[in-house]
């Protein structure tokens, strides 16, 4: 090595400086996921803050139609919101699990189940800095909320045999709500990709002239 260059007085400056924007940087960067994840929070909270339920209180008919093919034991619903789904699951004898960021709508997922005598557990997580446990669950639920990075997560963290069920809105659905973010749509067929390594059991998209979605049953291999 170069004794002079390295102990140069610049190059120390330039060292200094390097590593003074790395830390800025990821600070700022943390700081602003942080930031997204309270905006994102508080909108849904705001949503949320109404004795009404504003998904509904029934399941959707793609898990109330299968719920008979899902392998018995630890449900999570990822994003679970005011727990439509979960305690429909839960009703049938799930371990349910929900996750979601608003603890707006977990309240009245609590209370919804309160009202069927069934008992779910509720974790208030940011999905965007989550780690699902890998291995850990017999059903995965994720329906109406599309984080494209959470699928390989949601594939790993079933157990062999584990059943992931996913329903969202797809391109289609624009012309129904035209403001509605594109990214956040399924492109047709795309469902069909986003779970390797799982074996597809049932896929629709549906049209129903007031909403477009698809939805995917798919198990990992014993
Ligand atoms: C359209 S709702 C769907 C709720 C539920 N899955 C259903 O179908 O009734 C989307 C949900 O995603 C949740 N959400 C949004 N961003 C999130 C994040 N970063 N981490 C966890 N949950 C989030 C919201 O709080 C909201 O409950």
């Amino acid at each position: 090595m170069n004794r002079r260059a390295s102990s140069s007085p610049y190059l120390f400056f330039l060292q200094v400086i390097a590593i003074a924007s790395l830390l800025l940087g990821s600070s700022l960067f943390a700081s602003s996921l942080a930031w997204a994840a309270d905006k994102d929070k508080s909108r849904w909270d705001k949503k949320y803050a109404t004795e009404k339920y504003v998904f509904g209180r029934e399941a959707i008919p793609f898990v109330q139609n299968h719920v008979d093919l899902l392998p018995k034991g630890h449900a999570l619903d990822i994003a679970m919101g005011e727990g439509r789904n979960g305690v429909f699951l839960a009703t049938k004898g799930f371990q349910v699990t929900g996750v979601d960021i608003s603890s707006e709508g977990l309240k009245k997922a609590e209370a919804l189940a309160a009202e069927h005598s069934a008992t779910i557990t509720t974790m208030v997580v940011d999905l965007e800095a989550y780690a699902i446990p890998p291995n850990t669950y017999d059903v995965i639920i994720c329906t109406y909320y599309l984080q494209r990075d959470l699928f390989p997560k949601i594939a790993a963290a079933l157990k062999p045999g584990g059943m992931a069920l996913i329903e969202t809105y797809t391109t289609d659905h624009s012309q129904y709500r035209p403001g509605f973010n594109k990214a956040w749509l399924l492109k047709p067929n795309q469902l069909l990709t986003m779970l390797p390594g799982l074996r597809v059991l049932r896929y629709q998209e549906v049209d129903t002239g007031q909403a477009a979605f698809a939805s995917i049953l798919a198990q990992k291999p014993h």
